[in-house]
């Protein structure tokens, strides 16, 4: 673990990342004590800024509503060990200059050791040049060298293995800290608790109790602004490819050997290895429209007019193992809907038909975000003097049970696992060449030749997405719960 004389270096430090995400993890485990002794921060990027105004950037995402003067403290201290440097992407020297920025901070070190973290909040363009001036110019002998890197990692199979080979030419993977940062989330984090740590919930777990199994990802707001980046890649590698799949994998692997990261991520491929491309028939696209006086994806100006870039996208996954064998994974992720919530739903098939009639299956729901929950839709016997089944729940809202918890935000959690060499939490160069094969075929297909490529369906801004998306699931033996059912706790999000 990387415990004294470390400097974390952030690239693209000027950028929106760095800035919503980055520095708000880095101070939060500052703040927390979490960060190795006399760390200090370094920002590198190509603005030209004086110190004060890099420190106004780096603290403004920084949170502290009611003014808290310990967090104003904390804020003024993460400033003093803030610093920046400009300079290129490209270029050997300004890497040079960079290094002797770091060397001069060192040398106030009581022992020769020097450990260097690298945190790459880049885009993709530079991911190559920058990680191979490091190696060259910043690289340090006396200590350990690490390199966070961020998606998106290749946009098919064949440019993801290039970039991977590339990146490898500098960087070991040993080295390297690929980030998802859905598998530093609490609730994602727990599935491997709730799975091997429970005899009963793992006797269920598979063909034979589930009927189907449902991963949704819903965002309230549409690309604004945002959008050039996002045409590019498009629905499916934005949230399906890494963050979704990731869920699909720790929910279905099979229990790994040990807690190690290597025997986590064996089990991971493993699965994945065992799922076909995804079929067409298999797909749902959307794209949002104008509605509620809220724009279209084609109405935002960073977007090719006539663009048939998915916003929506729903698609079935199969695994071909004994235990999963026939069982359909629908992942689903759309932006501009109704809601913003991440969960995971196992629909449990009916019980043996006879006493009862009709009755609700049993669901257990993880919801990821927000207000972390887990809970069982179950049936009981309605109370009084009835003997009607009704269902019903147990119900484990985070938010109520662990009422003091601080559940720590993904990059917080996934930096402190870098700073301690913990692989588990990060992808692995094959498990990234096994995602990128189950979706390649159909991404191919949608971004065909011209003409032929498929129109996704409109939906509208606000909405619950698709009108076809409900025949979508129901198509998969999904059953909708009696609808006079509602979730009692929602408003506690
Ligand atoms: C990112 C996607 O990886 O994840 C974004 O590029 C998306 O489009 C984001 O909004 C969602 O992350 P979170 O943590 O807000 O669920």
């Amino acid at each position: 673990a990387l415990k004294d004389n470390t400097i974390i270096v952030v690239l693209g430090a000027s950028g929106d990342l760095a800035k919503k995400k980055t520095f708000p993890a880095l101070f939060g485990l500052f703040r927390q004590g979490f960060l190795p002794r006399d760390v200090k921060i370094v920002g590198y990027a190509r603005t030209k800024m004086d110190k004060a105004e890099y420190h106004k950037r780096a603290t403004s995402y920084l949170k502290n509503p009611n003014d808290d003067p310990e967090i104003t403290q904390a804020v003024e201290k993460f400033k003093s060990i803030s610093t920046y440097v400009s300079g290129s992407y490209d270029e050997g020297e300004a890497f040079a200059a960079l290094n002797a920025h770091l060397e001069e901070i060192e040398s106030h070190y009581a022992s020769k050791e020097a450990n260097r973290l690298f945190y790459f909040a880049l885009p993709p363009s530079v991911f190559v040049p920058v990680a191979k001036n490091l190696r060259e110019q910043c690289y340090v002998t006396t200590g350990i060298n690490r390199v966070i890197v961020e998606k998106p990692f290749g946009k098919d199979t064949a440019s993801a293995a290039e970039l991977l080979k590339s990146l490898k030419e500098y960087w070991t993977e040993d080295e390297t800290f690929r980030i998802d940062h859905y598998l530093g989330k609490e609730m994602v984090k727990n599935l491997l608790v709730l799975r091997f740590a429970n005899i009963a919930l793992g006797a269920a777990w598979d063909k034979n109790y589930i009927s189907n199994v449902q991963i949704t990802f819903k965002e309230p707001f549409g690309t604004e602004g945002r959008g050039g980046y996002f045409d590019e890649f498009g629905m499916i590698r934005d949230v399906l490819q890494n963050h979704l799949l990731q869920v699909l994998s720790i929910l279905t692997m099979e229990r790994p050997v040990s807690f190690s990261a290597e025997d986590i991520r064996d089990e991971k491929v493993k699965v994945l290895r065992a799922i076909p491309p995804v079929a067409k028939e298999d797909t749902l696209l959307g794209q949002y429209v104008a509605a509620n006086g809220k724009p279209g994806y084609l109405d935002d100006d960073t977007v090719p007019p006539g663009s048939v870039c998915p916003t929506f996208a729903a698609t079935t996954l199969w695994i071909h193992n004994p235990r999963w064998e026939g069982v359909p994974f629908i992942l689903k992720a759309g932006k501009a809907l109704n809601e913003a919530k991440v969960e995971v739903r196992i629909q449990f098939k009916d019980v043996t038909q006879g006493i009862f009639k009709d009755i609700a299956r049993n669901e257990l729901v993880i919801r990821i975000q927000p207000s972390e929950a887990v809970y069982m839709k179950i049936n009981a016997k309605t109370p009084g003097l009835y003997t009607r089944a009704m269902p019903t729940e147990m119900d484990l809202t985070y938010k109520r049970r662990f009422s003091d918890a601080k559940i720590p935000e993904a990059y917080e959690a996934l930096i402190l696992d870098a700073l301690k060499g913990d692989h588990s939490n990060f992808v692995r160069h094959d498990e990234l060449d096994v995602a990128w094969k189950i979706f390649t075929p159909i991404l191919h297909w949608i971004e065909g030749k011209s003409g032929q490529r498929p129109r996704p369906v409109p939906y509208p801004y606000g909405s619950r997405g698709p009108k076809e998306l409900d025949p979508f699931i129901q198509k998969y033996g999904f059953k909708r719960a009696d609808a006079s059912y509602v979730w009692p706790v929602t408003n506690l999000a």
